[in-house]
């Protein structure tokens, strides 16, 4: 549970991202609907602020990246070969009296009395209900209560005059299984897929079931062939993709944080399985030591490409106004790890409601593509010349040793999928053998971030609120919103000092027009030059330029010069028009 300031603060959050335009609730004129968000004004500019920077930091900037833009409906093969239609599921329950439905492991726990009840029987009609029933009071609270409930449940099944029946009552502690508003019993925990459904064409039948991705990945893994051919990469190399993802997830909350519509900003970085490095480079490198291992390396295994990726996002944060200090890596217990994750590393942000994961930075092995292999029937392997060469040179018992290690690894891979044993047996011996004519799955590190969660982080980290006292003794709040210059959403605020000076004006609005082809500027001229501080405050604006009399010349010495104020100090500096955007540019990367 989140403690009361904390909520507090994400009431203070909600309600300054409506009032100023930056996130609204989808569909708001009809009621809303739940689980879904629109970004206005403000949140669209800092969505396509963080959108871009990712994309530059992970594709534009790097020489071993490139990028994908993929459809959001594609071949439901893809989804049975991820996996995602049986096993994305989340263990769903419904209240017996409401029909509220829960993620029964997100029930809150609770302890108390359970009064229990085999069925009732309407004392007039005669008619019986043989459902059992439960409710859960806390201990000490009279059993009328929990009575109450179950007429109520009986009632629903068409009973009148409800008598009772088989009450008994247990001890219960720690228990999900109640609904903590009412105490009723929920039903037994069944698994929701978390896929939404649609028909490709016209006829709505099971034969044309489609389903919105759940996730950006699969598509990179189903267009590698095409990409690793087009792009010229040689492994290691990565894809990367930035796109909207949907989940019907059964309990939307916390704001954005859980969405069933998002976006994710996803790498799928292939490697070199451990055994193709040790063939070509003698040896596998292996983490020694934690932090950034530095510039990578063409002895590296898995391990060290995990541990560089987590580095890389973790600077990554840095760099958009995320101090390491607001991060936590969260490294996944073996019984945690997804099916085809051998490693899993949980970036955790403190969100005002907990620490909660931000980004998830996955080792996936050669599952992936291995699954595409099976399922598409087209090969997924790249052919490595370095490799090819490097094989017959090495020696016989490093051969066979190599061979084995990635038989075995094969092996483990297809008898988890259910293969039958000498189908599996014999595929991993062929694989085994590929790989000393150079072929190979690549292996994939996965670094998968949600734009709606880093957005909500910057948010919530942005927000700040400053007492001050005015000269008449007054208490003023200053409500600010601190983010990094380059997710600002507006990036300079233009202000005439006046708006009933036409020279005031024509000249503030020159300004604009020299820096708005460079950065996102807004220009306002209503209200006081206070009032207009405090609306870009709440905007999260890091600079305001104000034209007054002197940019006009009334002192001769600061003709065509501005008053800058900087945000988060409210120090003001005067600049001269002529290096103002230089003076901008310099502060706002
Ligand atoms: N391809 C791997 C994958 O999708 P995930 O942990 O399920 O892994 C990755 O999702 C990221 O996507 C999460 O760390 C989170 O930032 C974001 N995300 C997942 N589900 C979300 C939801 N319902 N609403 C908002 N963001 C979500």
């Amino acid at each position: 549970m989140a403690d009361p300031k904390e909520n507090v603060l994400m009431e203070k959050l909600v309600s300054l991202c409506k009032r100023r335009g930056f996130i609204f609730q989808s569909s708001e004129i009809y009621g809303g609907i739940n689980g879904f968000w629109d970004y206005g004004p403000l949140g669209a500019e800092l969505k396509r602020n963080v959108k871009e920077l990712w994309w530059n930091r992970m594709t534009r900037m790097r020489d071993d990246v490139v990028g994908l833009e993929a459809t959001i409906i594609m071949h439901p093969q893809i989804w049975r070969a991820s996996g995602h239609v049986d096993t994305f599921s989340d263990p769903m329950c419904d209240c017996l009296l409401t029909r509220k439905r829960f993620r029964a492991d997100q029930v809150d726990v609770q302890s108390g009395i359970a009064y229990h009840f085999t069925g009732a029987r309407d004392s007039v009609s005669g008619k019986v209900s043989q459902d059992p029933f439960a409710v859960l009071l806390p201990a000490g609270k009279p059993p009328e209560s929990a009575r109450k409930t179950a007429v109520a449940f009986y009632q629903l099944r068409g009973l009148q005059n409800v008598e009772l029946s088989g009450e008994t009552t247990e001890k219960v502690e720690n228990s999900q299984r109640f609904n903590p508003e009412n105490g009723a019993l929920l039903t037994e925990p069944r698994p929701f897929n978390l896929m939404f459904k649609t028909y490709v064409g016209p006829v709505a039948d099971e034969e044309n079931v489609a389903f919105l991705r759940p996730e950006t990945a699969q598509a990179i893994f189903a267009q590698f062939k095409n990409v690793h051919e087009t792009s010229r990469q040689k492994l290691p190399f990565g894809i990367a993709q930035v796109g909207k993802a949907f989940r019907n997830e059964v309990t939307p909350r916390n704001y954005t944080f859980r969405s069933r519509e998002f976006e994710q900003m996803e790498l799928e970085f292939f490697i070199k399985p451990d055994e193709a490095v040790e063939a070509l480079c003698g040896q596998v490198a292996t983490p020694s030591t934690p932090g950034h291992p530095g510039t990578p390396q063409p002895d590296w295994g898995w391990q060290m490409w995990h541990q560089y990726w987590v580095e890389e996002r973790i600077r990554f944060y840095e760099s958009i106004g995320l101090p390491r200090t607001t991060l936590e890596e969260y490294w996944q217990k073996p019984d945690e790890l997804a099916h085809y994750a051998r490693a899993t590393v949980d970036l955790l942000f403190k969100f005002p409601f907990g620490t909660q994961e931000l980004e998830g930075i996955a080792a996936r092995s050669d599952f992936d593509l291995s699954q595409h292999q099976r399922f598409s029937g087209k090969s997924m392997t790249v052919f490595d010349e370095e490799l090819k060469a490097a094989w017959p040179k090495l020696d016989p018992t490093r051969q066979s040793d190599l061979s084995e290690r990635y038989r075995l690894a094969r092996l483990k891979y297809l008898s988890k999928t259910g293969e039958p044993a000498e189908k599996a047996e014999k595929q991993a011996a062929e694989d085994a053998a590929n790989l000393g004519k150079g072929y190979y799955v690549p292996h994939v590190i996965e670094p998968s971030a949600g734009v709606d969660r880093l957005i909500l982080a910057l948010l919530a980290h942005a927000f700040h609120e400053e007492e001050s006292t005015d000269e008449k003794g007054r208490k003023e709040t200053r409500t600010l919103l601190s983010f990094h210059p380059s997710v600002a959403p507006v990036k300079v605020g233009v202000f005439p000092l006046l708006k009933n000076k036409p020279e005031l004006v024509a000249k503030a609005r020159e300004v604009r027009e020299s820096l708005r082809s460079h950065f996102n500027v807004f220009y306002d001229e209503a209200g006081s030059i206070g009032r207009r501080y405090a609306r870009q405050d709440e905007a999260g604006t890091p600079f305001g330029v104000t034209i007054d009399f002197d940019t006009l010349g009334e002192r001769p010495e600061w003709k065509d010069t501005v008053t800058i104020r900087q945000r988060d100090s409210g120090a003001q500096e005067r600049v001269a028009i002529a290096e103002l955007r230089t003076w901008l540019e310099t502060r706002l990367r």
